[in-house]
């Protein structure tokens, strides 16, 4: 383990002590202010070797950086910060001690009152809060739920499905969209909890259950489609009789592939006209750019980052980016290229109306063989007429931010 990671293992188990004792004492006495104060030192100390230090708590696990803390798996505060809405902390800058405590103090708050919501059995819904003006601590929700948790999705039949909540699962795409474009890397550990969360989703009752967003505002569109594309490719590995591990790798990669538009202009991306060449030369460069960046951000992406480079290829050698020789795709490009045209067309574009399901289909079947794979597009087909009864399209209750 390096010298940081140690460091940041003082630093939770450090913070974890302070909570516990602030929530055992009251208020002013000097136990309180002790055990905050030596915890404040650990993260001076972290602070020392990596000054912007930042955790995601995600179920029972907990990410530093980029990485996952194994020491601290069964950390009983990944699940409780998580709970009271703590999923992200991040120090932006040097931290005065008064502003380490007052977070402290503002976090036993939430477990405190979220025990008594919890005791009287009523749903949390904790308001979050991220601080305004110039704290550098910062901390928030990213919108993952841990596996274990117990889903408002396992009440969820098809007739009622339009009640599915997807709406923390598309704050969390948009969230790690916007740490792609701020740092230039993927938040994989969180990316792959997003897949772990659809898949709870997905068989939340005893049979399977395609979760899909209809899209309400355009600008929604990225995410929506991000997740629907997910879920499919999820759905399709797994109809296919793919392992677990790779139903998931699917997931990721069906989550990602279009990730190399946020290097596309919004008004390219969102132009009701027809595009000029330039502006077409822009949008396909997604496909290589979201290559370069999944690859950049992480090695053993590998199969999410070939299918960002061939999710528009076709089966005949056509589609782009231009290769100057002809070679297979990789199944998973070729699965979640089918997946990615279904929500497409599916879909109402700011240039056309949505097609319905039977067209769409009718679209797939006619380009099985030089557009589709053959197995992969009657496969598809195939899973749609099987579990389409029990597509579960949800609507987001609102706008995301
Ligand atoms: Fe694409
Ligand atoms: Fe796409």
């Amino acid at each position: 383990m390096s010298d940081r990671n140690t460091l940041a293992v003082r630093f939770l188990t450090s913070m974890a002590q302070a909570l516990a004792t602030m929530s055992l004492y009251a208020e002013g006495h000097p136990v309180r202010a002790r055990a905050a104060v030596a915890s404040f030192d650990t993260l001076r100390d972290l602070q020392g070797m990596d000054p912007r230090p930042s955790f995601s708590f995600l179920g029972s696990d907990v990410v530093y950086g980029q990485q996952a803390i194994r020491g601290l798996a069964d950390w009983e505060w990944a699940t409780r910060l998580a709970n009271v809405g703590v999923q992200r902390l991040e120090f932006a800058d040097i931290v005065e001690r008064e502003a380490y405590v007052a977070f402290l103090e503002d976090v036993i708050a939430r477990v405190s009152t979220f025990t008594a919501i919890a005791a009287a059995n009523a749903p949390a819904n904790l308001p979050l809060s991220r601080p305004t003006g110039p704290n550098p601590i910062r901390f928030g929700a990213i919108g993952v739920r841990g596996s274990n948790e117990q889903r408002p999705v396992e009440a969820v039949s098809v007739e009622d499905a339009s009640l599915l909540d997807l709406n923390v699962e598309v704050d969390a795409i948009q969230w790690v969209h916007d740490e792609v474009i701020e740092r230039d890397q993927i938040p994989l550990l969180e990316a792959e909890s997003i897949v772990r969360s659809l898949s709870v989703a997905m068989h939340g009752d005893s049979q399977m259950l395609l979760p899909l967003l209809t899209l309400k505002e355009f600008d929604q569109y990225t995410t929506t489609h991000a997740l629907n594309v997910s879920v499919l490719s999820m759905g399709l590995a797994e109809f296919m009789g793919l392992s677990p591990r790779e139903v998931r790798a699917y997931g990721v990669a069906g989550m990602l592939h279009d990730l190399g538009k946020v290097r596309v202009p919004k008004d390219i991306l969102t132009k009701p006209g027809k595009l000029t060449p330039e502006e077409w030369a822009l949008m396909r460069s997604h496909t290589v750019e979201g290559a370069k960046l999944i690859l950049q951000s992480d090695q053993n992406l590998d199969v999410a980052a070939l299918v960002a480079f061939e999710h528009h290829i076709m089966i005949n050698g056509g589609g782009y980016p231009d290769r100057h020789f002809r070679c297979d795709c990789h199944r998973a490009s070729t699965l979640v290229h089918v997946c990615d045209v279904y929500d497409a067309l599916r879909t109402k574009r700011p240039y056309r109306d949505a097609w319905e399901p039977a067209a769409t289909l009718a679209y797939i079947e006619k380009g099985i063989g030089t557009e589709f794979d053959s197995d992969v597009g009657r496969a598809f087909i195939a899973m749609m007429a099987k579990w389409e009864p029990r597509l579960a399209v949800a609507d987001l209750s609102r706008t995301a931010a």
